[in-house]
């Protein structure tokens, strides 16, 4: 047996471990059940006296040089293989980063911002539910005003409901600002209304407000015309006509002028060539007065318009369900603008 040992023992000292596979090789060789290390111990039991502390001894040394010999190649081999994994291939192409887009709405509503930044209005915001006093009572909507009805406003109690246009911001403003006040406020509306490809349950708004002494319709007249040039080119043409707010007198709705040229532009304007943009007119008197503002002293104007409505036109899009749709076929089409 002891020569065996010695012969086992040279010829595994040749043996080279490179791979995992040679490694499980090893080990069926000489650690499993039917290896060579289980049959030598089966043969040792079979030894008696002297011999077997003798062979003991040698058999015991002989299995832990292996077990030496097939661990340490185990973890070397392990480690080697951790490292594979964390080399990184400089060569291969980077993975493709996708750019997001600004929504349409918020590319035209930045736009529009932009614009009266620069005359100086500055941002207001408010939340989207009001109460009863901020969005009807202090814009003197009287008590029995249709547009309080429940086909137009989606209440939540009695006193509290979803606003229906952001002039309830203004009135906020109006509360805690002296004059001369400048400010525009976006941002999202709601009202109960039949979806449809030209109307939504909810839709955004920017509302402006000039509050100062000696402001007149002119003046306003003068801010929405800058406006509309800048916004849709130097040569449109704007009128005004005789409206109704219950917040505002005079009131006016202002349009733009596209022509009949195009079927498009026919259907748009029902082939008067006029597409009406936005709401406008004089604050009312008792607006001022419920805001806590001397209307003897001061005057001032507001304005307010869709976003969707100019977005539409803007870029043709022609159902404001694909707004709140987010297909990225629509949106895709915005990205880097
Ligand atoms: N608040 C009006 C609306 O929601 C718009 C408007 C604002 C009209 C200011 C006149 C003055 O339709």
């Amino acid at each position: 047996m002891l020569r065996n040992i010695e012969e086992i023992l040279k010829e595994n000292k040749k043996i080279e471990i490179k791979t995992s596979e040679d490694l499980e090789k090893f080990r069926l060789k000489y650690l499993s059940k039917n290896g060579i290390l289980n049959s030598l111990f089966v043969e040792f039991k079979s030894i008696g006296g002297e011999e077997k502390k003798k062979y003991g001894k040698i058999l015991n040394e002989f299995k832990s040089l292996i077990e030496k010999k097939y661990n340490e190649n185990r973890k070397y081999i392990e480690e080697t293989k951790k490292e594979e994994k964390n080399i990184i291939d400089y060569s291969l192409p980077g993975t493709p980063i996708k750019l997001g887009s600004l929504h349409p709405l918020s590319i035209v509503q930045n736009r529009i911002i932009d614009i009266f930044n620069k005359m100086g209005f500055v941002i207001s915001e408010g939340n989207d539910i009001e109460d009863d006093w901020h969005n009807f009572s202090a814009l003197n909507f009287p008590e029995n005003h249709p547009a309080r009805d429940m086909q137009d406003t989606f209440f939540i109690s009695k006193e509290m409901a979803l606003r229906t246009h952001t002039s309830s911001v203004q009135v906020r403003v109006m509360e805690k600002q002296k004059p001369p006040i400048r400010t525009i406020s976006p941002g999202r509306v709601y009202r109960n209304e039949v979806v449809s490809a030209r109307s939504n349950c909810f839709f955004h708004q920017i509302e402006g407000l000039y509050i100062n002494k000696n402001v007149s319709f002119a003046d306003l007249k003068f801010v929405l015309l800058k406006f509309v040039e800048e916004f849709f080119g130097k040569d449109i043409k704007i009128r005004f006509r005789p409206s109704y707010f219950p917040f505002t007198e005079p009131s006016a709705e202002m349009d733009i002028f596209l022509g009949t040229e195009t079927e498009e532009n026919k259907r748009l304007t029902k082939g008067t060539g006029w597409l009406e943009i936005l709401g406008c007119g004089m604050v009312d008197e008792n607006v001022l007065k419920n805001c806590g503002i001397d209307y003897e002293k001061f005057s001032g104007f507001a304005f307010g318009m869709g976003i969707e409505r100019i977005t539409m036109l803007k870029y043709g899009i022609k159902d404001i369900r694909m707004f709140f749709e987010n297909d990225t076929r629509l949106l895709n089409q915005f990205a880097g603008l």
